[in-house]
């Protein structure tokens, strides 16, 4: 029986850990995810990247999974945030968050 609960606990334990680890899937940001948002936002600050990845993954995760930011050209990714406003409560600062923290991985339009 209580060789059965230990069972238990680690399964609890590892589940949590790999909940954990889904909660943090998005890639780290670095200096030259900077360079490629300030192409598009010249003034962007690694706080904004930061702020901006934040919400991307509170608002835009709620309903399905996070589309990694290479999918798309920041274009493209505009118009699906406009289409996605309709389903998600977001004032213009959030949306330029999210578009400056995508903007940084999004796919180059000149290759396409
Ligand atoms: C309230 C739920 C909800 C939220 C929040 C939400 N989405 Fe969506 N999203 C959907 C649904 C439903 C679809 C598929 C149907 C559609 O396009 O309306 C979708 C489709 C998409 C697609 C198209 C996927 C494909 O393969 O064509 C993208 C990209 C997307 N969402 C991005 C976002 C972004 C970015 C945000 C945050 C700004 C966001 N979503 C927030 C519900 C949501």
């Amino acid at each position: 029986m209580k060789r059965w609960h230990e069972a238990f606990a680690w399964l609890l334990l590892v589940a949590s850990a790999l909940g954990l680890r889904a909660c943090s899937s998005l890639e780290l940001l670095n200096e030259t995810d900077l360079e490629r948002a300030k192409k598009h936002f010249p003034s962007t600050t690694m706080e904004q990247l930061h702020s901006g990845r934040d919400l991307y993954a509170r608002k835009c995760g709620a309903c399905h999974i996070l589309h990694p930011a290479s999918k798309m050209t920041l274009d493209e990714w505009q118009n699906e945030i406009t289409k996605m406003k309709r389903k998600v409560q977001l004032d213009e600062q959030d949306v330029r968050l999210i578009e400056i923290y995508l903007s940084a991985g999004a796919r180059d339009s000149s290759i396409q």
